[in-house]
């Protein structure tokens, strides 16, 4: 007989209603029927997630397999009261004839056994199982009577603390969602894609490592550089961009190294380079695929050693930059094709982000056009509605080439050009889903027109165009000087 079973029941009630952590209240649970009913051995299965499986979720002086084989037992006691739901004592497993047939019993000479449902109302969420082998004292209905009325405080207990941890971790999720958007406000993406590119920026920002950005141009590799740098614990420190498709060799080289007095024409002083001015900040080497070899071996030396010699001088300066690169060319097969330096390469592919075109996430196509939409009409003035039906579709038909950069002039200009309170499809001046090629036209012709349109496309914006039809700006400038369409200065 069990000694004041009611007030012991109201102790351990209290206990366990005092714990929410789970695991601490499964021990609770487990050590206090154990105590009480004097039990050497015993484990509690709890219904997995919803599922008709049963887990062992706390154990004592049993291994799990034990409880495995004891589970999967057709006539085990365990098996019996998960169908049956009802609590039973086995007096003596080796005499009681409804588990003869248990193996498992009886090569483990149990000598009394206890167990009953965990229950809440009807519906059984698990059980708990106890036994005992040394003692001669068998489990009485006095033990089942108290076993049964603790297992359903425990049960209520349980549940309660299940749904308190799914909830915390639900709203955990939620929160991590949350300000993982939160934290890219300048971002604009919702897509999967995205997503991912975000979970990289946020992991890859506080460390130091080199990471090279690939993606079509307009893709938002600067932005996503910038934002790796916003996130780095160098962010007070300068993040400085430098385009190399854009300047002659020479001129790069005392860019980015800086120059003594006189080591050329014109250097009418020292000057340090954007390596020294970066220092304890980012370089952002953007078009890296453009630098010369003469330059790519200098950087190789800076990222190896970090020093730097600045042109014509013979001093060794000691540089700490961060240094992001993107390129909108396959940069191994610049590799592979020997005109970028295999070494430097996986010096600079330490950390790799490719940048999805707009076309691959066209969830996000409507998002940034109302983005930016609400960018240019508020810097223009200008109060729109939104877009029209048609426009929305005309917006998420098109293949956007110039990726979002494209799609950002775009509204842009019709932003500009609409008179309207609604943004129609005929002031974006896209071309047709497929431009028209000039067939039947010579390949210089074609070479022409399509350089033309892209001009138009980005306003006449030579660096921009230079980037869409992946040119250097040096190539596509002498091309249209030589169609008389530069003005000289
Ligand atoms: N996900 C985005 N959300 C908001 N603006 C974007 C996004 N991606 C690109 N942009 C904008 O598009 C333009 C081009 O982006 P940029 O980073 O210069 O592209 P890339 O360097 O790949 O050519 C910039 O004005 C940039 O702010
Ligand atoms: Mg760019």
């Amino acid at each position: 007989m069990l000694k004041n079973p009611f007030e012991t029941l109201l102790t351990i009630s209290q206990q366990i209603n005092s714990t929410h952590e789970i695991t601490v209240l499964l021990d609770k649970i487990m050590d206090s029927a154990m105590r009480v009913l004097e039990a050497e051995r015993g484990f509690i299965l709890l219904k997995k997630n919803k599922t008709a499986h049963y887990e062992t979720v706390t154990a004592r002086n049993l291994s799990r397999e034990r409880i495995e084989s004891m589970k999967e037992h057709s006539s085990s006691v365990v098996t019996r009261v998960l169908q049956t739901r009802e609590a039973l004592i086995s007096v003596d497993a080796q005499e009681d004839d409804r588990f003869s047939g248990a193996e498992s019993i009886i090569l483990q000479k149990i000598h009394s056994v206890i167990c009953t449902p965990l229950l809440i109302e009807d519906r059984i969420i698990g059980a708990i199982y106890m036994d005992r082998q040394m003692s001669e004292d068998q489990f009485d209905q006095s033990s089942l009577d108290f076993l049964t009325a603790f297992a359903r405080q425990a049960a209520i207990a349980i549940e309660n603390a299940q749904m308190l941890n799914d909830l915390q971790n639900e709203n955990k999720k939620l929160k991590e969602r949350i300000s993982l958007n939160d934290r890219f406000p300048e971002i604009i993406g919702k897509s999967q894609p995205m997503q991912k590119i975000f979970e990289m920026v946020h992991s890859v920002a506080p460390s130091t490592a080199t990471v090279l950005i690939e993606g079509e141009s307009g893709t938002g590799k600067e932005l996503i550089a910038r934002a790796i740098h916003d996130h780095s614990n160098q962010k007070d420190k300068p993040f400085i961009p430098i385009f190399c498709g854009s300047l002659s060799e020479n001129l790069m080289e005392s860019e980015l190294f800086g120059h003594k007095k006189g080591a050329f024409t014109g250097a009418h002083q020292d000057k340090p380079g954007l390596f020294e001015d970066a220092d304890g900040g980012t370089l952002f080497l953007d078009e890296v695929g453009e630098i010369s070899q003469p330059i790519q071996t200098k950087l190789l030396r800076i990222l190896q050693e970090g020093e730097l010699k600045r042109v014509g001088d013979n001093v060794i300066r000691k540089v700490n930059v961060r240094v992001l690169c993107a390129t909108n060319r396959d940069l191994y097969k610049e590799v592979q094709e020997g005109r970028f330096r295999e070494d430097l390469y996986y010096r600079l592919n330490v950390i790799y982000i490719k940048m999805p075109p707009l076309r691959e996430r066209p969830d996000d196509i409507l998002l940034l056009a109302e983005h930016f939409l609400q960018h240019y009409a508020l810097k223009n003035k200008k109060n729109f509605k939104g877009f029209s039906k048609e426009a929305l579709r005309y917006l998420q038909q098109y293949d956007w080439p110039g990726n979002v950069r494209e799609l950002e002039n775009t509204i842009e200009r019709a932003v500009i050009l609409s008179s309207k309170s609604l943004i129609e499809p005929d002031v974006f001046q896209l071309k047709k889903s497929e431009p028209k090629m000039p067939v039947g036209k010579t390949l210089k012709e074609i070479n022409k027109y399509a350089i033309l349109q892209t001009m138009e496309m980005t306003g006449g914006n030579r660096t921009k165009a230079a980037e869409i039809l992946d040119v250097s700006r040096r190539w596509l400038q002498y091309q249209l000087k030589e169609w008389g369409m530069v003005d000289e200065h």
